[in-house]
């Protein structure tokens, strides 16, 4: 993608080993990722982004619960130390969806009506990450920091590039609302999850670990955007 900036830019040196990797991670999915190739080609289709969107609001719907169950196994397991992040996280997260519900019809508006459905590794996503919150809900941080992380990476040169493949700037408010709000959460996270670290050294590994697998499960979802066979 072009134009990506580089969040919470700090100089090399400062950088953390998880940020460094988040980073490292972005950078790759930026350069080699089939979708975002598809948008620097100008060559991206108003049906690849109708199907980006709905599965993004399919994402995003879960979200509430995701951190509410995250909020009931972590009460459950006494790692009160993630209950503020979580319930700062809850409050910070309501509604977006709708944005990507609103951006599907302004974009069908335009362009007509798409065939969208839930893409296979959107539900391979939505089951890991379901794992991973029962399993240790401490791990959500790192899946959050690397999708908001990839947002405000990626997401001002993909909407530019998805406007001049035709599609209107009022039917990307999902991605431009986030890069807007992410920018500071990404901030946050990074902090929370240094002191995590700090206290409890096993999750320096973990976090950098749970960053690289939900890169790749993002990965696979982008690049089912960008392949799957669809009526264009
Ligand atoms: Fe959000």
């Amino acid at each position: 993608m072009v134009g990506g900036a580089q969040p919470n830019s700090q100089s090399q040196q400062d950088q953390t080993s998880l940020h460094a990797r988040v980073e490292a991670l972005c950078a790759d999915i930026e350069e080699h990722n089939a979708l975002l190739r598809l948008a620097r080609d100008r060559r991206l289709s108003p049906q690849r982004v109708a199907l980006f969107l709905y599965n993004t609001e399919q994402l995003i719907r879960r979200t509430p619960e995701h951190i509410s169950r995250a909020i009931t196994v972590a009460t459950d397991k006494r790692l009160d130390f993630l209950l503020p992040y979580l319930a700062h996280s809850a409050k910070e997260e309501v509604d977006h969806h709708k944005w990507a519900e609103r951006d599907q019809t302004v974009l069908s508006g335009v362009h007509g009506e798409a065939t969208v459905f839930l893409l296979p590794a959107m539900k391979r996503l939505m089951q890991w990450l379901q794992a991973t919150i029962d399993g240790d809900p401490v791990l959500l941080l790192a899946y959050i920091l690397f999708v908001e992380y990839l947002t405000v990476r990626v997401g001002p040169g993909f909407v530019a590039a998805a406007q001049e493949s035709g599609v209107p700037v009022q039917a990307l408010t999902v991605i431009s609302n986030h890069v807007t709000l992410d920018k500071d959460h990404v901030r946050g996270d990074f902090a929370v999850a240094d002191k995590i670290s700090a206290s409890y050294p096993r999750y320096a590994k973990s976090f950098e670990e749970t960053a690289a697998t939900a890169a790749e499960f993002y990965s696979c979802f982008l690049t089912e955007v960008a392949t799957f066979p669809v009526q264009e």
